[in-house]
């Protein structure tokens, strides 16, 4: 596939993009491994929340990630492996070597009863066979459903029966700094309440006790034993849907957005060798999970596409110490590393000592991802990580956007801190005003749209296409509706500011409020609550909580600590709020609507700028959470 090379070139395509942007993506999928060529390019309509790319197209991705190169690269290092303790030796899986495991676990799951079309949810730590098994459900056309190994029992058993997934594969523990997480254990009592669930595979990899429910519990490498390593992918329509991941919104539960095949492919391959400028060899480092978007795209799919050398982390940016990423970019000779700016704020604060050991000359390109990066996080990556000779690409994208969708193409486009700047072609965003008006020009402000689709746009949402209509195509006529605000400025660049609605990004995970007021109100002290963010040093955003208790508290650091237990209980410990305040009413209109917008300034100790609070049904409670205030 070509890759952009210049900024005059960028500017060709782009006009190209967006004057055909089916002859455009045509070219683009011209070289993968189709088993029958499409009929049609696109067909959509945004009104319907309806997008099909490559119609009538057959193929399936695992050729394209993993046959496609056996010729050519079986020999080199598909996924390089970096345990969590750099004790334990790191493991190199050639393409051929990964192809050979994706055929072996593709036929642990037809033996175990697993079809095309069924969901297999993942819960695993980051080892090589949870990319494995990711390949192997996308092999035999089965629809993986990857659950960040971070989340609690309740949230995995929620999205295990939201899919109705047949299968779970899961681990005995993971590793994670000087800490082991109980998979199985938090599995088992998710699949207390997941009838759907007929196997549950167990990769053994902390040998921990753990207990096991026979006939339905099968340790994966006896079964792995069992099979041979010939196994036929199943061909699948450009449009079979290829994953569902959940993430959260600004109301209800999380959603389990869907992606579909051939779109998703194309994009996460167009978008990986053209932002991150990839050249053929080089070695990639994406420190996201793959229980991400980010890792799905840029640790998993976009690399393996394009041939690359994926490295992939089991451990934390702070163990052994908060040298970790430097050391493994120097040992594993890395090329292009991509984080998170709260990753590089927190290693920022933990100072030069823990860099200045390491070279960190093997480096070509830093990438950001996940939430706005400030220009003091970009400047000291920029000095610091890159010496001031690696291009830094912000790149902004989502969930549901499958792929980046505006971003430097390292080297090429002029960076400006804090900027993701420029779209990629394909992608035509616009920026509207609160009653869907385009805010034309430059010099402007307004919520970040799109208006076009791009191959790897959300599908739908799963079980419930009305849902999917309703978050992202029904606030603006016509137009995918983002969720953040963005800045576009005298240059035509773009800055994203955040999200305008109830999403919270805390250290760079998406986190609905009403999710989390949902389970602090679980609490049974607990009466109501209302969630907002408020900027966080290292995290970005934390979370705030307001919260009216019934009866007098005799210890509230008791109470305090036992919310953040049930949040952990309920979601996980990334959803435990950073602040509470116990409050005797909350900000409300005379319809009973909390007014959020009062309690974020309160959060952002911003009093100056409370705003109208006369209309309040009782407008003394403000007074009261300002002098509260934690
Ligand atoms: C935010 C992560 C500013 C944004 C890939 C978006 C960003 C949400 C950036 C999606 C960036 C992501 N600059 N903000 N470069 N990248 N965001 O679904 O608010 O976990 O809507 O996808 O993260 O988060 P998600």
């Amino acid at each position: 596939m070509k890759r952009i090379t210049t900024i005059e070139e960028y500017h060709t395509e782009y006009a190209k993009s967006v004057k055909n942007p089916e002859a455009f993506w045509a070219e683009q999928a011209a070289d993968f491994t189709w088993r029958k060529p499409w009929k049609e390019v696109l067909e959509w309509n945004f009104e319907k929340a309806e997008t099909k790319w490559f119609v009538g197209g057959k193929l399936n991705i695992t050729e394209n990630c993993l046959d496609r190169h056996l010729a050519n690269r079986g020999n080199q290092t598909a996924i390089l492996w970096e345990p969590n303790s750099p004790l334990e030796e790191a493991r190199k899986i050639s393409y051929s070597e990964l192809h050979t495991m994706v055929c072996r676990m593709t036929n642990v799951l037809a033996q175990n009863n697993i079809k095309k079309g069924d969901r297999v949810c993942i819960y695993m730590p980051m080892v090589p066979e949870l990319a494995v098994t990711v390949l192997a459900c996308a092999r035999i056309g089965a629809i993986h459903s990857v659950v960040f190994a971070g989340f609690s029992a309740k949230s995995l058993s929620d999205r295990i029966n939201d899919s109705e997934c047949k299968m779970l594969i899961t681990a005995d523990g993971g590793f994670r700094g000087n800490k082991t997480t109980p998979l199985k254990d938090i599995a088992d009592e998710a699949l207390l309440s997941t009838p759907s669930i007929e196997t549950v595979l167990v990769h053994k990899r902390t040998e921990q006790n753990i207990n096991w429910t026979e006939g339905r519990d099968k340790w994966l490498h006896s079964e792995l034993a069992k099979v041979d390593a010939n196994s036929v992918a199943t061909e699948m329509d450009a449009e079979d849907p290829l994953f569902i991941l959940y993430t959260s919104g600004s109301t209800g539960k999380p959603k389990g957005v869907v992606h579909s095949t051939a779109g998703y492919m194309v994009y996460a391959d167009y978008t990986f060798r053209n932002v991150f400028q990839y050249k053929e060899g080089e070695t990639f480092f994406c420190t996201a999970d793959v229980g991400w978007i980010t890792g799905h795209s840029y640790i998993v799919y976009g690399p393996l596409l394009a041939g690359a050398t994926s490295l992939m982390f089991e451990g934390i940016p702070t163990y052994p110490d908060a040298g970790r990423f430097w050391e493994i970019i120097d040992k594993h000779q890395v090329n292009i590393f991509y984080t998170a700016p709260t990753a590089i704020r927190s290693l920022e604060a933990a100072g030069l000592d823990f860099v200045k050991p390491y070279k960190l000359d093997s480096l070509r390109v830093l990438g950001s991802v996940g939430e706005p990066i400030n220009e003091e996080a970009w400047e000291w990556y920029n000095h610091n990580i890159g010496k001031g000779r690696c291009p830094i690409v912000d790149t902004w994208w989502q969930t549901e956007t499958g792929g980046i969708l505006i971003s430097p193409l390292a080297g090429i486009t002029k960076t400006k801190p804090s900027f993701a700047t420029l779209p990629l072609p394909g992608v035509q965003p616009i920026l509207v005003d609160s009653d869907g008006k385009e805010i034309v020009g430059n010099g402007v402000e307004g919520n970040l749209c799109i208006k076009y689709p791009w191959p790897s746009i959300i599908r739908t949402t799963y079980g419930d296409h009305e849902r999917c209509f309703t978050n992202y195509f029904a606030t603006y006529k016509g137009l995918y509706f983002t969720g953040d605000g963005c800045k576009r400025d005298e240059d035509g660049y773009y800055r994203i500011t955040g999200r305008v609605d109830d999403v919270l990004n805390v250290s760079g995970h998406r986190l609905g409020t009403a999710e989390i007021e949902n389970a602090i109100d679980e609490h049974p002290l607990v009466i109501e609550t209302a969630v907002v963010g408020y900027p966080h040093d290292i995290k970005g955003q934390g979370v705030y909580a307001y919260i009216i208790c019934s009866g007098e508290i005799a210890d509230e650091d008791k109470l305090k600590k036992e919310i953040n237990e049930t949040v952990t209980k309920i979601i996980g410990p990334i959803a435990k709020p950073d602040k509470i305040q116990l409050v005797k009413g909350l900000p409300k209109t005379r319809s009973g609507k909390i007014m959020r917008r009062i309690l974020r300034k309160i959060a952002e100790n911003d009093m100056a700028n409370l705003g109208d609070t006369s209309t309040l049904l009782d407008p003394d409670v403000v007074a009261d959470i300002v002098k509260g205030r934690v």
